[in-house]
């Protein structure tokens, strides 16, 4: 099976403690052995630190994504190393030689790509260019809600979506200031355009990211965690 992972920087890279990395090195060392796994490593706090000097000093947007693009880049490097030799040594800068790079029993581990979105539709578009059979969006929260749980108390989570209710609720979730949706829009429409199974899922425990991708997530079954994006009934 080829598993697309989008690793949040938020839980990755919160306070680049090595042993978090190493921890998250193990469980995709462990799932290479039976799957082939593609990496994409998100910014994290230090993206944000370093956007948010950069547009303090007047940078435009196109700039601040380069910057995010960077440190995406720098956390996949820090994986990398975590991973030692059971990584691809090098970093692809795009699709092409994320495709190129993929080898048995190494772990290839990518950042960014282009301005204007998030390592969210990075890891989509590569799924989607590698017919992949399963994109996980591991990120700081357990699935996708009905609007952001942070802001309304309401929201009611779901576990299973179709590829449209999905950006319904994406679009829904972006018009609203402070509100910050589970799923980037541009991977919502990515998931949508290609039918790719996805799921959304808490891993800021790497031993349940394991437990996910090592059984339920793999068997395409119910989890206990986490929304499935499906077109399947
Ligand atoms: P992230 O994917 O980390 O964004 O990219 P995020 O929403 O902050 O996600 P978390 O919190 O880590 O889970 C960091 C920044 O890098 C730029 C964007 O500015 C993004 O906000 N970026 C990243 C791009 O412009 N293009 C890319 O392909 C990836």
């Amino acid at each position: 099976m080829l598993i697309v992972l989008s690793l949040g920087g938020s839980i990755l890279a919160k306070d680049l403690d090595p042993d978090r990395f190493l921890k998250y090195a193990e469980v995709l060392r462990h799932i290479s052995k039976k799957h082939t796994i593609i990496v994409v490593t998100g910014g994290g706090e230090s993206a944000r630190h370093y956007i948010g000097a950069a547009r303090a000093m007047g940078a435009d947007e196109v700039t601040c994504d380069y910057i995010g693009i960077e440190i995406t880049r720098l956390n996949a490097r820090l994986l990398a190393v975590a991973l030692g030799p059971d990584a691809f040594p090098e970093i692809p800068t795009n699709y092409l030689e994320a495709a190129k790079a993929i080898r048995p029993g190494k772990v290839v581990v990518m950042g960014g790509v282009t301005p204007g979105q998030t390592t969210d539709a990075v890891a989509a578009i590569l799924a989607e260019y590698l017919r992949a059979d399963l994109l996980t969006i591991a990120t700081s929260i357990d699935g996708v809600y009905s609007s952001d749980p942070n802001c309304d108390p309401t929201a009611v989570k779901y576990d299973k979506i179709s590829p449209e209710k999905l950006i319904n609720i994406v679009m829904a979730i972006e018009m609203k200031a402070g509100s910050k949706s589970p799923v980037d829009p541009v991977a919502a429409k990515i998931i949508e355009r290609c039918k790719l199974d996805a799921l959304v899922m808490d891993a800021r425990d790497p031993a349940l990211l394991r437990k996910i991708l090592d059984g339920d997530a793999t068997k395409k079954s119910p989890v206990s965690c986490g929304t499935w994006i499906t077109v399947k009934k």
